[in-house]
């Protein structure tokens, strides 16, 4: 795999770097977002050193072209704020005429709408990554929180452009690697939050590999409904019941035994199942986490995902990483003053955290090599 190192920026000045940036951050999130940090650095680096930057990436999962909620539109201003540069937005996915736009602007930054609002994207269709590629010189993708998908900005594009790894990909893939070879015992692995069928595969990955796993949300819910349990409207995956059976009722999967609910919404773990988890994070030697236990923006169902953090900074001796957009950032709920340890990771990537160090190869990643 190929880094961006200062001998490739010297290499390709005056060019045109496409930047498959990780973009997937929510309005309100912006401010503090780890994976926009990540991104403005490489932002930075590559303008300084005299090279032109198209930014590329996705935002949620729109449903058709033009999706409003999911436009780029208000992150191309804040990106311009932030970085106190212009920056050309986009708002076609027509590839050829921003090849020549970007060939004759004299902007230095530019963005593209987001990329799932066209269908080539998600199936990496070979004609839209040419098109793609042809815009830019050279690539670079800064989006491991994406690169288990592998999609056309991902994959495909790779393999029209010369391609490297952004440094934030690469310190991901050297922290997590790390881990992935100290795994100490006890091993407790934290899974929660709404994307319920990613993390139900990840729980099979890491199968007989772990001591405990810990769950609250989506794949809390989808397990207890599993096991009979009456789940209301709760968000539930009904279609991997009969496949998260057997996971189910192992005493290695640690289910809530209590929650708070609002109507007939399971939407955080209760005051009992948090004192267990808290108690079995305390004594863990390598802790993973992604995903909150609760709907913790919703005032009144933030305790469980508040006790974890403060459980996981306290263990000092564990070898722990937590990911996932929506993880990072349920840390403004420790609101007095937290300092983070030096054994915890913070990784941008919440399934492509959890994907990689369970041992699967991650397709943006392998695309590089
Ligand atoms: C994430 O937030 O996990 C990534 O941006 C991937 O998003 P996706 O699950 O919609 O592919």
């Amino acid at each position: 795999m190929r880094i961006l190192t200062p001998k490739v920026l010297k290499q390709y000045k005056g060019k045109v770097c496409l930047l498959r940036a990780d973009l997937d951050v929510p309005d309100r999130e912006r401010k503090n977002s780890l994976r926009l940090q990540a991104v403005m650095e490489t932002v930075r680096l590559l303008l300084s050193n005299g090279v032109r930057v198209v930014l590329i990436g996705h935002l949620g999962r729109p449903a058709f072209f033009g999706d409003k909620k999911y436009s780029f539109h208000s992150m191309s201003k804040f990106l311009s704020q932030e970085l106190m540069e212009p920056i050309r937005f986009s708002s076609e996915h027509n590839f050829k005429n921003i090849k020549k736009e970007v060939r004759s602007a004299p902007a230095r930054l530019f963005l593209i709408e987001n990329l799932r609002y066209s269908s080539g994207e998600e199936n990496n269709d070979k004609e839209f990554a040419k098109e793609l590629a042809s815009i830019g010189d050279f690539y670079v993708n800064e989006a491991f929180g994406v690169s288990h998908r592998a999609h056309a900005s991902l994959s495909g594009v790779t393999r029209f452009l010369p391609s490297f790894a952004g440094p934030h990909l690469n310190k991901e893939l050297v922290e997590l690697g790390k881990i992935m070879k100290r795994r100490v015992k006890p091993f407790v692995v934290i899974i929660g939050g709404a994307k319920i069928s990613d993390k139900l595969g990840v729980i099979k990955n890491f199968w007989g590999r772990t001591d405990k796993f810990l769950l609250g949300g989506g794949p809390a819910n989808t397990m207890l409904a599993a096991e009979g349990v009456p789940m209301g409207d709760s968000l539930v995956d009904y279609n991997s019941l009969d496949e998260v059976k057997k996971y189910a009722f192992s005493p290695d999967v640690i289910l809530p035994t209590d929650v708070e609910m609002k109507g007939t919404k399971v939407l955080d773990i209760g005051p009992e199942t948090t004192k267990e988890y808290v108690k079995i994070i305390r004594g863990a030697k390598t802790i993973i986490w992604s995903g909150p236990m609760g709907m913790f923006e919703k005032k009144g169902f933030e305790e469980g995902t508040q006790a974890v953090w403060k459980a996981v900074l306290a263990n000092k001796k564990a070898h722990t990483v937590v990911g996932g957009g929506d993880t990072l950032a349920s840390l403004k709920l420790l609101t007095t003053h937290y300092e983070l340890p030096t054994n915890l990771f913070l990784s941008t990537g919440g399934g492509a955290m959890l994907e990689f160090l369970s041992g699967k190869k991650l397709p943006g990643v392998e695309a590089l090599k």
